[in-house]
């Protein structure tokens, strides 16, 4: 048992500060209230129809991601799925801002489920690496964020993408292709539009300025001739966290106005920090995330030290069980753990005191274990060259 762990915050008392949470591409502060940031953004909660909807067209069960609410929200979805119906072709776009060497569970989401959306659509996928982001706005120097955009790459290939449908592209090499589009979308947006979004003031460098539509022409298909020549017409579906929705609701906003399409959207929450589930992960703070680089010690230690919703002692436990609403351990097994009957029955078994916290950790250590090292063989195993050939612009199979 943890007597560590601090009292676990109820739901209502999580609640009653959700109002005051800051969500924006560069920060997420305070408790999430997901219901309360789809209204405040304006997008459309996932419901059981959609999901109906999305297995009957893929033909396959949703991605547990999608049945137990990790990716909760969605612009245009539907839309996507009448193309697909109807025979006609999309690209799934994703991004990562390379900034550190090392990176936790948190960043593999938005990629995992992309790769199981390539799989269920078969269809072309670009990834934008924002080394200029993260250069305009960390204290890095240009050369390490080109070095962490190769790094970073082969994490991202080692997740299983297929060679001959995915382009992976740092923006220090191949915004040059983009520029026309760039230049269309920085002529719609004024100033104050992006200050009015971004929160960017008199004091920020200009970069930052015009920054968002660099992220968001990509959203556009004109912007990769290698694969669509100049055609217009291809949607794009942009699976991210919602903190990145701030780029694409600007870029939906400029997208009629240059004749384009705007892209589909596919939001997740946040993967909550280990010290608790309405906190963050954060790459700066290695005890708040399990890295894909941890060692099976140190997996189970911090695993071991996870904010809890379990009670103080055996005892209480037995007596009372624990609450599964704030306990990150079983939190992560509901992102990790496939099986749904074995879930239940853990969750079932917790929350009735028939479990203990320990017996929960230990289930979650073993599963994070084997992903790392699953992970890590497979990342081994690309190559420098392999970087290369994915970050090579050329036909896709399309
Ligand atoms: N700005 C994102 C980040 O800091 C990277 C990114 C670029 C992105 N394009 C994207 C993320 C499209 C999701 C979707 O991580």
């Amino acid at each position: 048992m943890s007597e560590e762990n601090k009292e676990p915050v109820s739901v209502e008392q999580a609640q009653d500060v959700a109002d005051q949470s800051v969500v924006n591409p560069w920060e997420v502060t305070g408790i999430v209230d997901y219901g309360k940031l789809i209204e405040r953004f304006g997008s459309t909660p996932i419901d059981d129809a959609l999901i109906a909807r999305f297995e009957k067209v893929t033909g396959k069960p949703a991605h547990i991601w999608i049945r137990r609410g990790l990716f909760f929200s969605h612009r245009d979805l539907n839309e996507v799925l009448d193309k697909v119906e109807q025979g006609k072709p999309f690209y799934l776009y994703t991004g990562r801002g390379p900034s550190s060497d090392a990176l936790h569970f948190g960043h593999l989401v938005p990629f995992v489920f992309t790769k199981y959306l390539q799989d269920a659509f078969n269809v072309p996928l670009v990834i934008q690496m924002t080394d200029d982001e993260k250069f305009l706005w960390k204290n890095i120097t240009l050369e390490d964020c080109a070095r962490y955009t190769r790094e970073n790459a082969k994490d991202i290939i080692a997740i299983g993408f297929d060679i001959n449908k995915t382009f992976i592209f740092s923006n220090l090499e191949y915004v040059g292709t983009m520029y026309p589009n760039i230049l269309r979308i920085q002529k719609c947006v004024t100033g104050n539009q992006v200050s009015g979004i971004f929160g960017f003031g008199g004091s920020d460098n200009i970069g930052k300025h015009s920054f968002p539509a660099i992220q968001a022409a990509p959203s556009f298909s004109n912007s990769f001739p290698h694969i669509f020549g100049d055609r217009v017409d291809i949607p794009c579906l942009i699976p991210c966290a919602i903190d990145q929705d701030p780029y694409f609701r600007m870029t939906r906003d400029v997208a009629p106005r240059l004749g384009y399409l705007k892209p589909a959207l596919v939001h997740s929450k946040f993967f909550p920090a280990l010290q608790g589930y309405q906190t963050k992960m954060s790459a700066s703070s290695t005890d708040s995330a399990v890295f894909l680089t941890d060692t099976r010690e140190q997996i189970k230690t911090k695993i071991n030290q996870a904010f809890s919703g379990g009670r103080d002692t055996a005892e209480l436990q037995r007596q009372f069980g624990a609450n599964l609403e704030v306990d990150v351990p079983y939190r992560y097994l509901t992102f990790f753990l496939e099986d749904d009957e074995k879930l239940k029955d853990i969750g079932d078994k917790y929350a009735s005191g028939k479990m203990l916290t320990g017996e929960v950790k230990k289930i979650l250590i073993d599963l994070l274990v084997d992903m790392v090292q699953r992970h890590q063989e497979a990342r081994a195993a690309v190559t420098e060259d392999i970087v290369t050939a994915f970050l090579t612009p050329r036909k896709l199979a399309f």
